[in-house]
């Protein structure tokens, strides 16, 4: 169901998320909220030990109380419960890179006049862009393993995973420091991130087990066999028909009982929920014309076509997806229930 829109507030709460977005972004930017978690206090010592403008710093205070993310008692500021588990850098479940995410989203939107023109050259994004986006969305992975595990049993045995388009690996840096028997080799087209993902790798004591090249996953050739393949938020930047090509090659090289797996932002099949998902499909368009969140079906058909066997989908989070498939190689006899 479409959302209905009520009268004029509603220009009002656009404004008010904007306005929200960019102050919470700036308390994680400036450290405002991991300062004030170690060290509550008025807006005047903030602005003193951190040399910010009081000006500022005091209407962020309030700013930052009045919706939600800090405590005031007299004149000291602390932070709420939400934002010491959420905004709070140090927290185990910190989550706002996700709205440091921002820096990279907006760029595309910048250019929004000429993308919108036909008579104007539709720029594809530089590789920095893309370093900066996988860079920022790396930590998801780090509340994704666990449910990965959970899912897909195999993984914690003594499997070889193949991670495509890794970005800085983190899937795989992962899932070998909790599995010390997993290995698994990750192909990213960035010099940039492959290089980053093993220096990380080294630094974790994971070089005997993981490794990363730089390849095109569009000319990927490799000539064994392994018992996962991951592909997570890579799909949605190409068209059905490469997606289609792509996992044709994928099939070839996963073992009769492996698992391919599939992390994406689904949309529904009216493609109006979840609002995520629509939004996020504006945004991959803006991104590349090939871009596109796609539904389950479009998932289950490129499957159908290249040769794999839908086995599950479950939500994750909101704007993550999980997808599991096996090849249609394996009969029904031997198939496990996932
Ligand atoms: C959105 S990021 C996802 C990174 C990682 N899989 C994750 O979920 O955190 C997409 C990644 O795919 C890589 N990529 C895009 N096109 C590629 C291609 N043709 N060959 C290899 N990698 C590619 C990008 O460099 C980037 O690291």
């Amino acid at each position: 169901m479409v959302i209905k829109l009520k009268g004029i507030e509603h220009i009002f709460h656009l404004t008010e998320h904007f306005l929200e977005i960019w102050s919470v972004y700036m308390g994680i930017k400036l450290d405002l909220f991991d300062y004030l978690q170690k060290h509550p206090g008025t807006p005047a010592e903030l602005a003193e030990n951190l040399n910010y403008r009081i000006e500022l710093v005091k209407p962020w205070c309030e700013t930052m109380w009045a919706c939600g993310y800090l405590n005031k008692k007299d004149e000291t500021y602390s932070l709420t419960r939400w934002s010491k588990n959420f905004l709070w850098k140090e927290s185990p479940t910190y989550l706002g890179f996700i709205i440091q995410s921002i820096e990279t989203q907006y760029l595309p939107f910048l250019s929004f006049n000429n993308k919108f023109k036909k008579t104007e050259p539709f720029l594809p994004y530089s590789s920095q862009h893309m370093i900066d986006i996988a860079t920022v969305i790396a930590p998801i992975a780090k509340f994704v393993v666990p449910f990965l595990f959970n899912e897909i049993p195999l993984l914690k045995m003594k499997p070889f995973v193949l991670d495509i388009g890794c970005g800085l690996g983190a899937y795989l840096i992962t899932l070998a420091e909790r599995n010390t028997k997993l290995r698994g080799l990750g192909i990213d087209k960035e010099y940039f991130l492959v290089q980053r993902a093993e220096e990380i790798a080294r630094s974790r004591g994971l070089q005997d087990r993981i490794r990363f090249l730089q390849m095109d996953l569009l000319e990927f050739e490799f000539s064994e066999e392994v018992d996962c393949i991951l592909i997570s938020n890579v799909l949605q930047a190409f068209s059905m028909e490469t997606n289609i090509q792509l996992l044709s090659q994928l099939s070839s090289n996963l073992k009769d009982d492996g698992y391919l797996i599939i992390l994406e932002c689904l949309i529904d099949e009216s493609r109006v929920s979840p609002k995520y998902g629509i939004l996020f499909n504006m945004y991959l368009r803006m991104e590349s014309l090939n871009a596109r969140t796609y539904t389950l079906s479009e998932i289950k058909l490129m499957l159908e076509k290249s040769s794999f066997r839908f086995l599950s989908h479950k939500s994750i989070i909101t704007g993550l997806d999980l997808i599991v498939a096996q090849s249609l190689k394996i009969s029904d006899e031997r198939r496990p229930n996932c």
